[in-house]
């Protein structure tokens, strides 16, 4: 992991199944975005040649979050890696065996000092307590992403994906190393979208994120190029 891979920065979700509309928001927000995520939907629509292309010209976060037996995590990582994204994620709930699988392909499938950084997703925020207890979770969700948060280190990962109000809890229990990621983030006075239990860039940098995901609110707004400005300029204030 680069020390680049810690500064506050911004990171712009281009959900679309158009090749075209992603390289045109990704254009515009060259400059104040320091990566791009890129996810199941677009890769399942446009196939993997269009991320091909992004890849190679800008640093991709690629949102798959995998979750298989180890031997088929591990075989998926090494068929991605060469499109050399910048991070990855994975399910944290997929195990301890599955997670070094995973890290332990990355450290063979990518040059020294490429791998990307590995970040695991604890719970998913659709996820209430009435869904946890359902699927076997019955003390809810801060105990979960706790516990998840540190086996996904213990078990080689680089990082966490988490909502803005889980920031606090992990940098309590995991210290300052992982890289944390943070969706979920709106400016202040933005639409809410489906998003509900939502934080600014700066209250999210201030609660300690290393990144923040931000999507509609750039990539619907008028102006996509001066929304990512606009947003980087309050992560550097
Ligand atoms: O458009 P918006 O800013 O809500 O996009 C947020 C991005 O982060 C989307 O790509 C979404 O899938 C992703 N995400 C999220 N909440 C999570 C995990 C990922 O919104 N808990």
């Amino acid at each position: 992991m680069t020390d680049a891979a810690r500064h506050t920065g911004l990171i712009v979700a281009l959900d679309t199944q158009s090749p075209e509309q992603a390289r045109q928001w990704a254009t515009a927000v060259d400059g104040a975005a320091g990566m791009v995520k890129l996810g199941m939907e677009f890769a399942y629509a446009a196939g993997f040649g269009p991320v091909a292309a992004i890849a190679a010209e800008r640093e991709v976060f690629l949102d798959l979050k995998l979750h298989d037996i180890p031997n088929t995590v591990a075989s998926a990582i090494k068929a991605l890696s060469g499109l050399r994204p910048r991070m990855l994620t994975l399910h944290a709930s997929g195990g301890q065996a599955m997670m070094e699988a995973a890290r332990k392909a990355c450290d063979e499938a990518f040059p020294a000092g490429e791998r990307p950084v590995l970040l695991a997703v604890t719970v998913l925020t659709s996820m209430d307590e009435q869904g946890l207890a359902a699927i076997g979770v019955p003390d809810g969700t801060a105990a979960q992403v706790g516990r998840l948060g540190r086996l996904a280190v213990r078990s080689g990962m680089d990082g966490l994906v988490c909502s803005a109000h889980e920031l606090s809890l992990l940098r309590d229990a995991l210290g300052g190393s992982p890289v944390l990621v943070t969706p979920g983030i709106r400016p202040a006075g933005a639409q809410m979208g489906d998003q509900k239990r939502v934080m600014t860039p700066a209250q999210a940098r201030m609660a300690g994120a290393d990144w923040i995901v931000v999507g509609r609110p750039i990539t619907q707004a008028a102006n996509p190029a001066a929304a990512a400005a606009a947003i980087a300029a309050e992560l550097a204030g």
